[in-house]
């Protein structure tokens, strides 16, 4: 028999006024500290912590369960074959029914002293950032290399920010549901920069306060930034410039097209020259702009959902497939409204518009989907 589930408590049960979404990825040896610090940061506040992990593999979940089990303020939500900081804090959020909420790193970076000041701040205003780089502010634990890293991608978000903000890269805020709600419908919910999809997405730009706060190094494990988050920062930017008009992966996906076509025409070059019979010199240039469109793709237009391991295997193959029909539908197209129209830049523009289209298409259903 399975053991009993539960037992009755007495007393009025305590509604949260409060949710802290703590977003997790191998956090093991940090949950505990983490719930701790808002145990001791958060008194007079009724709170809930909910902790957002992307299947980590070290146990984190276990230990958020374990503590839940003590502890009715601290809940967990797992998401499986999904990863992403922002869209772990967008689900985080939406599985709350609090007035207001805050983000934080699950590392003990942030500060929770200041959660009740960001708290206060929200009688005022919409959003209220930890900010290192306002007066009082403090950003050196991020070492020197992540600190020029930072200030970059700060700049870059002048290119889609309508407010000046002084941190729009904080992974430490507070917001009203309310507000949240008006603009979630919105987000792009693709990398690590919550907070700044959050301010581009925003009808009309929200009230901003900003408050310094010391980040501190990290209490343990590794950061989960790479190479890889600054290819999403990029895919994230580019969403947001293009304002839905174009969707981001088809211009990423396309300007890798034309490095492809490069690529595709340097090798001809070299195999022609090599004296290869010329169709299969071809041959081997296609093969090669394929291979390196579908790394590319890969890395860059796909940096939110690369395929690793075995499944670079799989998804090269698919890739393979679906360029050979997108050529085939291309030299057809352009042939037939060559015969009919005879302009030759206008029939091959057509027919590489059709090859280009069907391939992103087709690859995004087979190569990447989620
Ligand atoms: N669920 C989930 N899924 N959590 C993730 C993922 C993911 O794919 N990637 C990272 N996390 C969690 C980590 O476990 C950690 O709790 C938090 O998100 C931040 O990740 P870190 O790896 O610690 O990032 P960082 O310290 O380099 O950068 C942080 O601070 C910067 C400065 O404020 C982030 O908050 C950045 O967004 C922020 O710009
Ligand atoms: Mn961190």
């Amino acid at each position: 028999m399975n053991a009993p589930i539960g037992e009755a408590e007495d007393g009025p049960p305590v509604v949260p006024a409060l949710s802290v979404i703590v977003p997790t990825l191998n956090e093991l040896t940090n949950i505990e500290p983490t719930v701790a610090e808002l145990d001791r940061a958060l008194r007079g506040i009724a709170w809930e912590v909910v902790f957002v992990d992307d299947d980590s593999r070290d146990g984190t979940p276990e230990a958020v369960t374990a503590l839940a089990l003590r502890d009715p303020r601290v809940r967990l939500l797992r998401r499986l074959g999904r990863r992403g900081l922002a869209s772990a804090c967008i689900d985080g959020v939406l599985a709350t029914t609090t007035p207001a909420f805050v983000v934080m790193d699950a590392d003990l970076q942030h500060d929770p002293d200041l959660i009740p000041l960001l708290l206060r701040a929200l009688d005022t205003v919409d959003l209220a950032i930890g900010s290192r780089y306002v007066a009082g502010g403090d950003g050196t634990a991020l070492g020197a290399r992540r600190g020029v890293a930072s200030r970059i991608a700060t700049l870059l978000s002048r290119l889609i920010l309508r407010q000046p903000v002084s941190d729009p890269m904080s992974g430490f805020f507070a917001m009203r549901r309310a507000q949240f709600d008006e603009v979630a419908p919105r987000l792009s919910g693709i990398g690590f920069k919550i907070l700044l999809d959050i301010l581009v997405s925003a009808k009309t730009p929200l009230k901003v306060a900003e408050l310094p706060f010391r980040f501190r190094p990290r209490h343990a494990g590794d950061s989960k930034l790479s190479a890889g988050i600054a290819a999403e920062y990029l895919l994230l930017l580019v969403e947001k410039l293009c304002a839905g008009i174009v969707p981001a992966r088809y211009l990423l996906f396309s300007a890798v097209g034309g490095i492809g076509l490069m690529v595709h025409l340097a090798v001809l070059a070299v195999a022609v020259d090599w004296r290869l019979p010329f169709a299969l010199a071809q041959a081997l240039a296609t093969w090669v702009a394929m291979t390196n469109n579908f790394f590319l793709n890969n890395f860059l237009t796909y940096a939110d959902q690369r395929r690793r391991g075995w499944n670079v295997v799989t998804g090269l193959a698919s890739f393979y497939v679906i360029c050979s029909i997108g050529a085939i539908a291309n030299v057809g197209i352009a042939n037939a409204i060559y015969t009919h129209w005879s302009v030759w830049w206008q029939a091959g523009l057509a027919g590489a518009l059709v090859g280009s289209v069907w391939n992103y298409a087709v690859s995004a259903i087979y190569t990447w989907r989620r």
